[in-house]
Order: C-alpha cells, then structure tokens, then sequence
C-alpha cells in the first residue's frame, strides 16, 4: 500500500478536491506503508510513538511548520527549533507525513465534536458551520455538561453566567480564534446564543461579546480528537493488511486555581 492509495481514499471519502495545505508535507511519496499513526500534530512525541509502533507513514491533521503560511522562498524556516528537530526526527526514522485538514473537518471531525459534547443532531448545517438546538439552560450549567462530556479539567466562558441559553453554534478546532472571526458570521446569521469553540482568543472573545454571543471553549485538539479517533478507526477497518494506531497529543495546558 502507498501513499497515493490513502489519498485516492480520502478523495472518494469526502468528495471534494485536496486543499493546497494538503497531501504529504515532508518525506517519500512513494514509500511502502507498514503502519499508520493518526494524530492532531506530528508533535516529537507523536514521531516518537511511530517509531514505537513502527509506523513509516503519519497522516496529520495539522501543520507540520512554523509559521503556518512558509514564506515564499522557504526561507530560514527550516533551521528553526522546532521545525529542524522534527525534520530530523522524521528523516532519520524515514517517515512519509500526509495532511488531512479540510477533509477531515467537512468529512466527519465537526460532526464528532457535536457528537462528544451530546448536543444531538444539528438543526442547521452550512459547510463546517453547525447549528444545535438545545433545551433551554444557564450558560453556567451548559459549560459544565461540556466540561464533563469532553473530560477536560477545566473550561473557560466568556458570557452571563446565568443566561439562559438554546442555539448553539459550533466553531471546531481553530475556527474560534479571530484569525477565522469572518466565519462566525456564518454561526450569528442563526441567531445563535453561544459559541462552542475549539481554541479561542482575546480578540475573538470581544468580538462575542460586543455580538452578545457567550463563548465556552474547550480545546482545539481536544475538539478535534474526537473525530480524528473516528478516522483512524475507519481506516484500520478498509485497510486491514496495516495496522493503524490513533496518537493523541494530550492537553497540554496545566491549570492553577
Ligand atoms: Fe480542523
Ligand atoms: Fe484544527
């Protein structure tokens, strides 16, 4: 099995072109898949645990280098910390990395994050956009079901506390950071009383704020596993001669109160 016969997969799957952010991001093309790691970054642990699993081939869902957008001519970029130590880790152990980004989040990553967080099927969906209606509670309470649902030690709100609250809107991953605020339009079209994000950040919030939308955030990998968990399950069900193992990153933010 190579490469191409995982990116012919992904294709037929999701039904909708390779974005020019993916397809493979560093190493042989055309090498021979032994085994596949799924994971949110190829992170040195995560290379670390191919190595483990004998796992020439890691199918990522997001950048392998900083910064996000390579500067035309490559640059220095290259010889940067993290960068250089993870092309090393990489080259040195021979491992092929494939970006699935996109074709993730249409194909089932979004679906996933409603999913885990149990606010059942979406009343409204365009794109990566999905709209939930729930019965109505305190913002307080809904963040707390999340908190639970999604396992995380802590959750962040910006909002009234004591609002009640029904129309939800979901931003998975990094569709909550202001980089991406153009999209919430989308979500506040459907008149939505909260935002459900993945990762946020202080211009976001303001944003919500001025909106007056409330935001509960929980983390970017953890809004995304859930559905890269699905996928890595997916592909060891329809390519039974490799094993595939899912790699999760971890949260790794430490909370003090
Ligand atoms: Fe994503
Ligand atoms: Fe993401």
């Amino acid at each position: 099995m190579k490469p191409e016969d995982i990116k012919e997969y992904l294709l037929r799957r999701c039904n909708r072109p390779l974005g020019k952010e993916e397809g493979i991001l560093f190493g042989d093309p055309y090498i021979e898949v032994r085994n596949i790691l799924v994971t949110w970054m190829v992170t040195l642990d995560a290379i670390e645990e191919a190595v483990k699993k004998d796992c020439n081939f890691v199918l990522c869902h997001e950048a392998l280098f900083y910064p996000y957008v390579v500067p035309e001519g490559l640059g220095d970029v290259l010889s940067w910390r993290t960068n250089r130590k993870r092309l090393e880790l990489l080259a040195k152990n021979g491992i092929t990395v494939f970006r699935a980004h996109g074709l993730l989040d249409y194909l089932l990553i979004t679906e996933y994050f409603g999913k885990t967080c149990n606010l059942g099927k979406p009343i409204a969906k365009e794109g990566i956009a999905y709209i939930y209606q729930v019965t109505p509670i305190t913002l307080k309470e809904f963040a707390r079901n999340i908190k639970s649902s999604m396992n995380l030690p802590s959750i962040r709100i910006a909002g009234e506390l004591e609002k009640e609250i029904s129309k939800i809107g979901i931003a998975v991953g990094g569709m909550g950071l202001f980089v991406n605020i153009g999209f919430w339009e989308i979500l506040l079209k459907y008149n939505v009383d909260v935002i459900l994000v993945g990762e946020t950040d202080e211009y976001a919030i303001r944003y919500a704020l001025d909106s007056g939308v409330a935001i509960v955030e929980t983390t970017h990998p953890s809004s995304e596993n859930p559905g890269l968990k699905e996928f890595s399950e997916e592909l060891a069900r329809d390519f039974p001669d490799v094993k595939v193992y899912f790699h999760d990153v971890g949260n790794k933010w430490i909370y003090i109160t």
